[in-house]
């Protein structure tokens, strides 16, 4: 299938761009790269060496982004392209509305008119809101914590809708847990802007030296050692779902359907250190610090879903995943 990624360049993007190339899918990348570098696009290349058609385009750009529609032979879209910084949703929530609600509705309308009619998006398990009852399965009710949270669940709303109205319109909602890690050939892997705000990228920093110590936040939560649990994917897994979903797609009904992808296993912050700390060695010293705001006590999965329909389950450990991150951008501040 020749297959179109928004923010196809991203963490995320990458990883499943790489992964439909390993299994001989084409993969169109559009990108506006304000979270990403182009540098991504050669390195997918030279290492898988196939080429990828990339476009500088910003989706929200209904002009141009149709003329990519016109000029590639589109099967489906894996839907990327958004910000997902939680806390600046918060202050800027028209930029969050505006640039995610666009993006999507602009890659959706271009889809229909050119009669694209597969429509994968990357949505996200904080569409469970502040959901208390674990594990989250598919239907748990939904709930929103942040402007970042009501752009992914408006536009699961949308997409039931335009549905209802395009009975030949398939789209595929998969609500990710987690991502952390690199693939394992240690070409691509997560590069945050500035000093991160997620764990993962956060203890990386720490154990190259680029930060001083992680802090913890809060450790008087109601769990087992008093500090959050979540459920962290490795990215390939996460990777590997899409395709999973990508080529199940024409056994799925047409509609909207939902899939979770995580672990379907909780982890506390201080048992990713620790774990983080055993494979790389002792790297990451650590303090207790307060409460994030908008952070909930517990979340992870229920994946049976995916499991029974996709035939896809999260298989990496999670010391794998830890390895992979350090040693990603380990490898990369050598380059430096
Ligand atoms: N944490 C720390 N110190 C840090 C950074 C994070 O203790 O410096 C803790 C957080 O408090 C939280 C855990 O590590 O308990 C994970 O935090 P992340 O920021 O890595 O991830 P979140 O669970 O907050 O958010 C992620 C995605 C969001 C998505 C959400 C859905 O980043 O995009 O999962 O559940 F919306």
């Amino acid at each position: 299938m020749k297959v179109l990624l928004t923010g196809g360049a991203g963490f995320i993007g990458s990883h499943v761009a790489l992964n439909l190339l390993k299994r001989n899918h084409d993969v169109v990348i559009v990108d506006n790269l304000s979270n990403s570098d182009k540098s991504v696009v050669g390195a997918l290349e030279k290492e898988t060496k196939k080429h990828i058609a990339f476009y500088k385009i910003d989706c929200c750009d209904k002009i141009e982004l149709n003329k990519v529609f016109k000029s590639e032979k589109i099967d489906a879209i894996i839907h990327f392209a958004g910000f997902k910084a939680v806390g600046e949703s918060v202050k800027k929530p028209i930029m969050y509305f505006k640039n995610n609600i666009n993006s999507a509705l602009n890659t959706i309308e271009c889809g229909l008119e050119n009669d694209v009619n597969l429509f994968i998006f990357s949505s996200s398990a904080t569409v469970y809101g502040s959901c208390e009852k674990m594990p989250l399965s598919e239907d748990s009710p939904t709930g929103v914590t942040s402007p970042y949270g009501r752009t992914k669940l408006v536009i699961e709303e949308m997409c039931k809708d335009i549905c209802t109205a395009n009975p030949k319109f398939k789209a595929i909602m998969l609500r990710y847990f987690n991502p952390i890690g690199a693939d394992s050939s240690l070409v691509i892997g997560e590069n945050p802007k500035g000093i991160p705000n997620n764990l993962m990228p956060y203890l990386c920093k720490v154990a190259t030296g680029e930060l001083e110590k992680l802090t913890i936040f809060g450790s008087d939560y109601p769990t087992k050692d008093g500090t959050c649990i979540r459920d962290y994917i490795d990215i390939t897994d996460l990777a590997l779902g899409h395709i999973a979903a990508l080529e199940k797609a024409n056994t799925l009904d047409n509609g909207i359907n939902v899939f979770n992808l995580g672990t379907g296993k909780g982890v506390s912050v201080t048992e990713i250190v620790s774990t983080f700390n055993s494979v790389n060695g002792n790297l990451v010293p650590f303090v207790y610090g307060k409460r994030r705001d908008g952070d909930v006590a517990v979340c992870y999965a229920e994946c049976s879903k995916a499991n029974k329909v996709l035939n896809w389950k999260a298989e990496h450990a999670l010391s794998e995943s830890c390895r992979n991150a350090y040693l990603y951008n380990k490898k990369k501040q050598e380059k430096q």
